[in-house]
């Protein structure tokens, strides 16, 4: 059985190694741990093994540890790095390279320049098989992540009837379960947003995407606000809520009132870590004016990139068949009951 390493336990890397333990199809190693805090008993408690830098061993000598991370490396197959942004790359440079492991890196990290961790970001919805031969994969950012999963379907359909797309990223400051990170009263924007040319990675260098990103002191999710521009006939409301009808991780809502209703409704609802893993277009926004259609939709976060991470660690791990990936990631995530019941809670009444 494939063997796998969560390197970090945060908020990404504690849902990926939820998950990942459910999955009967590979082995969990365990976790890397590198701060002594409330999260070192926390995976021990759930059966987890926990792995620490060598230097570091002392510091955790009264929990039960299960060896160092290079410990944990000889033994994996794959490591799905869930680092803190940039330490991604110094991880693949001391320790994947030279263990010759396997690895995938969050969004955090950078597929171009010195520091780049991958020549390839991973989107299940656009180039699935591309992660099958590649030692070292950068799973998109969760912005980066959700866009995939609007333009892919719009360029599919309508390809060059679309003049341009113009996209405003209204993202969270910080996560619910983040309590270093103190959340400012302020907006800040961001010069010359990463997300543009991420996307384009994977969508094509001639996709006519503009990224404007602000960042707004809310912990609930992110907002995109999109303006698609057609050269021709623009298509209405209705046919553009009919060609996402269907789509994986993609909900439908329209009496949603903001980020947090959503996220409330996902916590009385007990989905795993108050995550819908998917984006949720308002409908009740959605509008049509000349030749632009003005679309909105929320991106959960923490979630979204998670059966992301299942998905990409299938076809890196097995090579399997998109369809069978998509069903064995279903199985854990049960996504199309979530979206089912985002979609009735949420429906035009
Ligand atoms: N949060 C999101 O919504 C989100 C969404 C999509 C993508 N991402 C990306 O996911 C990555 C992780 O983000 P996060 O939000 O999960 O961060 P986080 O909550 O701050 O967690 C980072 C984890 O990494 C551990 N760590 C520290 N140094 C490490 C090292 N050298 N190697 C491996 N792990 C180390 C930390 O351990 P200790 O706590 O023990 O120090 C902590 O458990 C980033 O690239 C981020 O951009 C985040």
């Amino acid at each position: 059985m494939k063997k796998v390493f969560v390197n970090g336990y945060g908020s990404i890397g504690s849902r990926i190694t939820q998950f990942i333990a459910g999955d009967s199809d590979v082995e969990l190693i365990g976790i890397g741990k590198y701060s002594l805090d409330d999260k070192v008993s926390d995976a021990i408690s759930r059966g987890f093994g926990v792995y620490v830098p060598k230097n570091k061993l002392e510091q955790f000598k009264n929990f039960k540890i299960s060896g160092t991370i290079e410990d944990a490396l000889e033994k994996c197959d794959l490591v799905i790095d869930a680092a803190p942004g940039g330490n991604g790359y110094i991880n693949k440079k001391n320790l994947y390279e030279p263990k010759n492991v396997r690895a995938i890196f969050q969004g955090g990290e950078k597929i171009t320049g010195e520091n780049a961790v991958a020549d390839v970001i991973f989107n299940s919805r656009a180039n699935y098989v591309e992660a099958f031969d590649k030692k070292y994969v950068m799973q998109g950012s969760c912005n980066v992540t959700g866009m995939g999963r609007i333009l892919q379907p719009l360029k599919e359909k309508y390809g060059k009837k679309i003049k341009r797309f113009d996209a405003t990223l209204i993202r969270r400051w910080a996560d619910l379960e983040d309590s270093k990170t103190e959340v400012k009263d302020s907006i800040e924007w961001t010069r010359k947003p990463h997300h543009n040319d991420d996307v384009k990675s994977y969508m094509g260098k001639d996709t006519p995407l503009f990224i404007r990103a602000f960042k707004v002191p809310t912990r609930q999710m992110h907002v995109h606000s999109m303006d698609i521009r057609f050269n021709e006939t623009v298509p209405s409301s209705p046919e553009i809520l009919d060609l996402f009808k269907n789509e994986y991780g993609v909900a439908i809502l329209y009496t949603a009132k903001g980020t947090k209703d959503i996220r409330d409704f996902a916590e009385t609802t007990k989905f795993s870590f108050k995550d819908t893993n998917m984006i949720h277009i308002h409908a009740d926004m959605l509008e049509v004016q000349d030749d632009i259609v003005k679309i909105t939709y929320s991106d959960d976060q923490t979630g979204i990139v998670v059966p992301e991470n299942h998905l990409l660690m299938q076809a890196m791990l097995f090579k399997r068949n998109k369809n069978d990936a998509f069903k064995h990631t279903e199985d854990l995530f049960h996504m199309e009951e979530k979206k089912k019941i985002l979609e009735e809670h949420f429906s035009m009444k």
